[in-house]
């Protein structure tokens, strides 16, 4: 089939890269030119794993295209996937503007039957407003085309993208169209064969499926969260009662990991957006806003025990600083616990000695050149000549470590883990004081 996506992005580039690596024939359309001439020249801008040589594979192969003529785009695909970005506006709603400008776009340039295919985070009743803008631009040329609109979220996982799209637990499309529903079914059907996992329902209930989704995640997370500050405040070990509850079928063992609260593009705005939904509908939010104030309390707790640590004076001390993307296998920092961390370290007139295996030239980025970010090759050289070391993510290289080498290394033999990566016992054997997140003990 032939395919467009607009928008480069995360999504927009995995969905392309997948369905043209099953056979489709895709266009993948973006208004930003470097990045398009970078794609055309095999430089993926994100950092994912397999993304690259999927690309570069599929370009090779002439199935995979990329262009930021609208005109093409629009003539190309019987399918129209809109994935580009929903950023929270001031108030935390998801801002549509985007989604809108292709909507408008397609309705522009379009001369045949498409499917209009919101892949982006939108809001429930957003599938109206795309089927509204394409009708005006329509009705500005004085066209009548036929065309439809559904609902078809997304659930990868950064770090994961090539195998969640390959193999998620289900495919989401809303639509009332038995048309959309048969080209929906060939779309998909290379990633659909070991068991049928296309779901169809209301656009609406698929909209309201991606929030759900994503703040029931978020919302086991907060809630492990807060039994792990319970759990230090009472002696407990967290890690054990995570043992405990997780072996109970009906909570599972997926997404009660306690930490320094959660990041990314998805569960923080995904939270927020539909806490406003539910506000704009009349409907107080109790424990959406619930879930977001415990995540915003969580990413301070690294700090804190800093500050516990040092006895409430930080200035002139050097903090390496262990994982900034906010989860392993991304060099994605957006709402990363890592920058609230960096930031209330420097207010407090610290400097940050950080490595991460992808994220450094993010992090070059988003903070720029200063004196008291140095950012360093290795995690061996992160800690030389610092006073204590924090841990933001959990990278696979971070978990085994010579725990006396570490006492060694660092002036005040401090450790602040926010993925609990070390049994405290151990790291206490090797004299180091040692502040996970809800172990038992640590605040003593
Ligand atoms: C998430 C959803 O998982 C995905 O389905 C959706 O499409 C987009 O949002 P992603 O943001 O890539 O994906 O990462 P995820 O692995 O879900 O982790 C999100 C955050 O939660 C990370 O900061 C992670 O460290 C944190 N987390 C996750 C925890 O603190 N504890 C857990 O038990 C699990």
């Amino acid at each position: 089939m032939n395919v467009t996506v607009f928008g480069t992005g995360y999504v927009g580039l995995v969905t392309g890269a997948c369905l043209a690596d099953v056979g489709h024939d895709v266009m993948c359309m973006d208004i930003d030119a470097d990045k398009i001439a970078g794609l055309e020249r095999g430089e993926i801008p994100i950092y994912e794993p397999g993304l690259e040589a999927m690309v570069k594979q599929n370009v090779a192969a002439g199935r995979l295209h990329f262009t930021t003529d609208a005109a093409k785009a629009v003539g190309f695909g019987k399918l129209q996937f809109i994935a580009v970005g929903t950023p929270p506006d001031e108030d935390g709603s998801a801002d549509l503007q985007y989604v809108l400008a292709v909507a408008k776009t397609i309705g522009e340039h379009m001369s045949d039957y498409k499917v209009v295919i919101n892949k982006s985070t939108v809001p429930v009743g957003t599938a109206d407003k795309v089927r509204s803008a394409i009708n005006s631009a329509l009705e500005a040329r004085g066209q009548q085309t036929e065309f439809d609109v559904c609902s078809n979220p997304e659930f990868l996982k950064e770090g994961a993208a090539i195998e969640d799209f390959s193999h998620g637990a289900r495919i989401v499309v809303g639509t009332g169209s038995e048309r959309v529903k048969a080209l929906m079914r060939e779309c998909y059907a290379p990633y659909n064969r070991l068991r049928d996992k296309l779901m169809f329902m209301d656009i609406r209930a698929a909209e309201l499926t991606k929030y759900a989704a994503n703040a029931m995640l978020a919302t086991k997370i907060s809630f492990m969260n807060e039994i792990a500050n319970l759990a230090e405040r009472l002696g407990a070990d967290v890690e054990q009662v995570r043992h405990g509850i997780g072996s109970d079928p009906r909570i599972g063992y997926h997404f009660i990991y306690p930490g320094c609260g959660y990041g990314g593009s998805c569960f923080p705005k995904d939270v927020q957006a539909l806490a406003r939904t539910a506000t704009q509908v009349e409907y107080h939010p109790e424990l959406l806003n619930a879930v977001e104030a415990v995540n915003r309390r969580q990413k301070q707790t690294l700090f804190n025990k800093l500050m516990q640590a040092f006895d409430g004076d930080l200035q002139g001390k050097t903090i390496a600083l262990w994982g900034l993307a906010f989860k392993p296998d991304t060099d994605d920092m957006r709402d990363a616990p890592s920058r609230m961390l960096m930031e209330a370290l420097w207010e407090a007139g610290a400097k940050v000695q950080a490595y991460d295996p992808q994220a450094m030239r993010e992090c070059r980025r988003i903070y720029g050149d200063r004196d008291d970010l140095i950012l360093v090759a290795d995690r061996i050289q992160a800690v030389k000549g610092a006073d204590a070391l924090a841990i933001c993510t959990e990278w696979k290289d971070f978990r085994a470590v010579d725990l006396d080498w570490l006492k060694q290394q660092l002036a005040t033999p401090v450790v602040v883990d926010g993925r609990n990566l070390f049994d405290p016992a151990r790291v206490k054997q090797a004299g180091l004081l040692y502040f996970g997140v809800g172990r038992g003990d640590s605040l003593q």
